[in-house]
């Protein structure tokens, strides 16, 4: 396995529109990095250059500080995994995994005990001689992420692979590529749009948008730190408080419509607070900080818990509470924002 590191990586298709606009991030040895963004915002187009499958319109992809931008695709030994299983559906699975390994000249007996080393390894032994059209879409999946690791890649490229499976499958398989990927010390670069997924497997979690990085941390980090508004929305805070700098009362106070906020952040240079629907409580004073009323606009079951909209004079808040009873549309409630859950955020 390797390190990558990406340099100053734009691309444009049209020679105008710069999809990747100068991005420049590493991946460390045996760490598996998750780039999660909206459709659209260049992840595919991040993957496919550093594969070796698009040029790049500028910048450099390095490997174990090696210069591999300019080395062909089939000469760089990366793994790939991508949404589609693109599976061959004339040939069984044992052919199926070894097709890179026969290409590569590898004799018949070496490419015998590296497929059923790796079909033991990604639980499909028992299929061995079935055909792709055989098997489930998981199982595919799980055959595709086979081919993949039997070169022994250096680097390891999931282009969203989860995203043609049904919901509890996706959850198996996620938990499925972790194990793998820490068992055998991978290097993982993997793509998705999808927040839990990329949170509950990623070492480090990119956060793309419209070609730039937002924010590239852990999981933790994010999820309590996110930097900027558009990583808090993506991540489910939900809430949002606009402020002036003419509105701070003191470093973690601000002053808004009479109302005063304390938040865990300093305010000083921020314009905007944050919280979670899930840390604001809905409660009956209505005098301390922290604190301003509002009115039921919507319910919904979630299951666990209930989901309002409530609508207050600083704007509609969402918040989410899990009690016996839902509450009716209409009823007056006050709202607490607890310092320790309210983040400032500077853009
Ligand atoms: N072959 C192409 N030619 C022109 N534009 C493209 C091509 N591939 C992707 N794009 C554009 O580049 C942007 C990023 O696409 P992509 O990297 O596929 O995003 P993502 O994988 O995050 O959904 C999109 O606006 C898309 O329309
Ligand atoms: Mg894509």
């Amino acid at each position: 396995m390797a390190n990558l590191e990406v340099k100053k990586l734009a691309k444009s298709y049209d020679g105008k529109n710069k999809i990747l606009q100068d991005i420049s991030f590493s991946v460390k040895d045996g760490e598996l990095v998750s780039i999660l963004g909206p459709s659209g915002c260049g992840k595919t187009t991040t993957l496919r250059i550093i594969a070796g499958l698009l040029d790049e319109s500028s910048g450099q992809v390095l490997v174990d500080n090696k210069d591999v931008t300019k080395v062909p695709v089939y000469k760089r030994n990366f793994g790939m995994v991508f949404q589609s299983y693109a599976l061959f559906p004339h040939l069984n699975i044992f052919e199926n995994v070894a097709f890179g390994l026969k290409m590569h000249g590898m004799n018949k007996s070496e490419i015998k005990t590296k497929v059923e080393e790796i079909l033991e390894i990604t639980g499909l032994t028992e299929y061995v001689k079935k055909y792709p059209a055989q098997l489930s879409g998981g199982q595919q999946q799980r055959v595709s992420l086979a081919r993949a690791l039997v070169i022994n890649p250096q680097l390891l490229l999931m282009d969203e692979p989860l995203s043609n499976l049904d919901a509890k499958l996706r959850l198996k398989m996620r938990e499925e590529i972790r194990r793998l990927q820490q068992k055998l010390k991978m290097t993982v670069l993997f793509v998705t749009h999808d927040q839990q997924e990329c949170f509950a497997i990623s070492d480090r979690v990119m956060i793309m948008k419209e070609g730039k990085i937002d924010q590239f941390d852990t999981p933790q980090n994010i999820f309590h730190h996110p930097r900027t508004e558009y990583v808090a929305r993506f991540i489910g805070y939900d809430n949002f408080i606009h402020f002036e700098q003419t509105q701070l009362i003191d470093k973690h106070r601000i002053q808004v419509k009479g109302r005063v906020f304390e938040s865990v952040d300093e305010c000083k240079n921020a314009k905007l607070l944050t919280i979670r629907p899930e840390n604001i409580e809905i409660t009956s004073q209505d005098e301390a900080e922290n604190v301003m009323s509002g009115t039921i606009i919507s319910n919904e079951y979630l299951g666990q818990s209930f989901k309002y909209r409530i609508k207050t004079d600083l704007g509609e808040f969402q918040v989410e509470e899990s009690r016996k009873k839902m509450r009716l549309v209409g009823e007056q409630v006050s709202l607490f924002l607890p310092a320790k859950h309210l983040h400032a955020l500077s853009e």
